[in-house]
């Protein structure tokens, strides 16, 4: 099945669309960078890594999220500014015949922090969530210690569900994992933001 949703998205300042063999090198910039990937479940990735996961991300949005409802199925859209990649976005829509409930992502170049690319970019894709995608549910989950992510799901209007203790193996040591989530009954729409 062909990917049956209106590709790319576009928000104020970003283009979220599909990524292309020219963006390594950025997509490299950040995701290659140990203190983007402190709190992530990657380590630093290198050429080779982005490269083969950019390959994975285009694969999956190709067979759309029909094509096995008995296994998750992930979107991940680059964020265009400008022509530069500073970000990327992940939706993944968890198995089963509803399809309707998602876990969000974000990861985001260091070299645009602190100017709300990143939650513009998220609730882009928690849009394409509640609207063409059909979610009644869109989760997050981070490590507690990632304030900034925790931020990012305040402004999204989530709620910290749930504070799991000592879930994660992280690289020689345990760690907690923090749910945060909004319903579709809760989610503001851009026409009423
Ligand atoms: C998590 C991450 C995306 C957050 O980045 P960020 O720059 O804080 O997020 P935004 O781009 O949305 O910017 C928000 C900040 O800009 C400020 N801001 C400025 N202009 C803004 C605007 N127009 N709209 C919203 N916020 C704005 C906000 O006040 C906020 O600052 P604050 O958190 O200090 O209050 C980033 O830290 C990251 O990529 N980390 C590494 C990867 C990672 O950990 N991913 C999450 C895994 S769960």
């Amino acid at each position: 099945m062909t990917l049956a949703l209106d590709l790319p998205l576009r928000t104020e300042r970003l283009v979220l669309r599909l990524a292309r063999d020219a963006d390594v090198d950025d997509l490299l910039s950040y995701r290659g960078d140990p203190e983007v990937c402190r709190y992530l479940p990657f380590p630093p990735q290198g050429r080779d890594d982005v490269v083969s996961r950019m390959a994975q991300w285009l694969e999956a949005a190709a067979a759309g999220p029909d094509a096995d409802l008995d296994s998750d199925w992930p979107l991940t859209l680059v964020a265009d500014l400008d022509g530069r990649v500073v970000g990327d976005v992940m939706v993944r829509l968890k198995a089963g015949p509803a399809r309707s409930i998602a876990e969000v992502g974000w990861v985001f170049s260091p070299t645009v922090a602190g100017r709300g690319l990143a939650t513009e970019a998220a609730r882009a894709a928690v849009d394409l969530c509640f609207g063409p995608l059909g979610c009644h549910r869109v989760a997050a989950q981070l490590d507690p210690r990632n304030t900034a992510s925790a931020r990012l799901c305040d402004r999204l209007g989530m709620t910290h569900e749930a504070h799991l203790r000592q879930d994660w193996w992280d690289d020689g040591a345990w760690t907690d994992t923090a749910i945060h989530a909004v319903l579709r009954a809760e989610w503001v729409t851009p026409s009423r933001r």
